[in-house]
């Protein structure tokens, strides 16, 4: 906090608003006091609004920053494994080594779903699209916890959390098998978190399922680099979702369905897409021009966001670990991974994509990756949804254990005035 302030003149009035420095980033205007001069701040995709204070996460997109509980993204993936920044990210620290080995085996302990929970997966047609199933499985769960749910009971709250971490994997998992109408696999305690998910995905009951470790080791970078991003869209609609009071279930099922559309989680199922509707390297230049046409919707997925205006931190290392994955597997002349790559080189040094600082995003390489591991496209967002569900309930833990009013935005509005109804 400072006492800075900041001077708003609306035609004769002059208000006064507080200004807030945080321990770094951009400082804030307290806008709250406007209502009581009947004004309203008007910023439709909250570019410059800060909607909550939190510790949780930064980012600095000019320099291409992101730091959980000050911990620098690099050095997360490199040296802690999922379950570690899952401790971090809810408790604000990294374990010890006692307290990391203790909740790895907490999470074991809660990783089986409730056997009537099969019942919910068979209502839905084989054909649904993953993502549908894990909206209404993971809402579902309120159902079977409904005791369990006092929101304003901190420890009620961690065993939810450590629920939600551990059967993520088994329900994002049991989506896929549905899917293929392969008998659902049960969890491995002998396994760490990434290979049994692994299991669960690609074992069969006919014989033992051996995860490859650099294989595994893929999936648990891509689960640490999607575990929190700040106030995303989806996360911003865990804290308005949860503001109202609602329990912690049915919130992280609205983060879901927010994270579903392709300018957010979809994308990386979108890069796929698009690599396949590119289809040869001699159909690049065309996509291209595509993408800088403003008369044609078609963007290149998997370039640019909101915040980074640099390199994105996550895609670096997801970029080095595509390397390693695709040699492991033997595929580095996969025809669809040489017009990613040649997309790559192309936006980063063609005028139009650098002018606008649009560089490749996580979602490019980690859909790579997924590809190169054999997890079918659809698989890509319920993937990155089981991974963000921890930095979705840290925001939510956060925000229901400190003061929090209703979320309850105003608009500009610009429809009819009063009128009759003239019969
Ligand atoms: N391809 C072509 N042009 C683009 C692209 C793209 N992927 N992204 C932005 N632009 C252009 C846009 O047309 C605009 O040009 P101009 O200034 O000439 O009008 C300029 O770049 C700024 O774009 P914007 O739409 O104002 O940027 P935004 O901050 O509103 O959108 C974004 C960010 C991520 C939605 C957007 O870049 C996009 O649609 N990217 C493709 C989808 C994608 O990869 N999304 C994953 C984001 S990372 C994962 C996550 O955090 O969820």
């Amino acid at each position: 906090m400072t006492d800075k302030k900041a001077t708003l003149s609306v035609g004769d009035k002059s208000i006064e608003l507080p200004v807030y420095s945080g321990t770094t980033g951009p400082d804030v205007i307290d806008v709250r006091g406007l209502v009581q001069h009947g004004l309203f701040t008007y910023d439709p995709g909250f570019v410059s609004t800060a909607a909550c204070e939190s510790k949780i996460t930064y980012i600095d997109g000019d320099k291409g920053v992101l730091l959980h509980r000050g911990y620098p993204i690099e050095q997360l993936a490199e040296q802690t494994d999922y379950l570690e920044v899952c401790y971090l990210l809810l408790h604000g620290e990294l374990p010890t080594a006692a307290e990391s080995a203790r909740f790895h085996d907490t999470i074991k302990n809660h990783t089986m779903l409730h056997d009537q929970m099969r019942n919910f997966f068979n209502g839905f047609r084989r054909d649904a699209h993953p993502m549908a199933i894990m909206c209404g499985v993971v809402g579902a769960l309120s159902a079977f916890y409904h005791d369990q749910i006092d929101i304003n009971d901190a420890r009620q709250r961690e065993i939810t959390a450590h629920r939600l971490i551990a059967k993520m994997p088994t329900i994002a998992a049991w989506c896929h098998k549905y899917s293929t109408g392969q008998p659902f696999m049960y969890p491995r305690n002998d396994l760490n978190y990434a290979e049994n998910f692994l299991h669960m995905m690609f074992g069969t009951p006919c014989e033992e399922y051996k995860p490859n470790p650099i294989l595994a080791k893929a999936m648990d970078r891509i689960f640490i680099l999607h575990a929190d991003h700040e106030q995303n869209a989806s996360t911003s609609t865990v804290r308005l979702a949860g503001s109202t009071g609602a329990n912690p279930f049915a919130c992280i099922a609205s983060g879901i369905a927010a994270l579903w559309g392709p300018a957010h989680g979809g994308a990386n199922e979108a890069v796929l897409d698009m690599l396949e509707e590119i289809g040869d390297e001699s159909n690049i230049d065309t996509f291209i021009a595509k993408a800088k046409d403003k008369e044609d919707p078609f963007r290149l997925m998997g370039f640019g966001h909101r915040v980074y205006k640099n390199f994105d931190p996550r895609a670096k290392v997801m970029r080095e670990t595509a390397h390693e994955v695709l040699a492991e597997l033997g595929l580095e002349n996969d025809p669809m991974l040489k017009i990613a790559q040649r997309l790559e080189q192309i936006a980063l040094e063609d005028e139009y994509f650098v002018k606008r600082k649009l560089y490749p995003n996580v979602d490019f390489y980690s859909g790579i990756i997924l590809k190169a591991i054999g997890i079918p496209t659809s698989m890509f967002t319920v993937i990155f949804a089981m991974s963000r569900t921890i930095g979705w309930f840290s925001h939510w833990n956060e925000m229901v254990s400190g003061d929090y009013r209703i979320g309850r935005p105003r608009q500009l509005y610009n429809g009819e005035i009063s009128r009759d109804v003239a019969k």
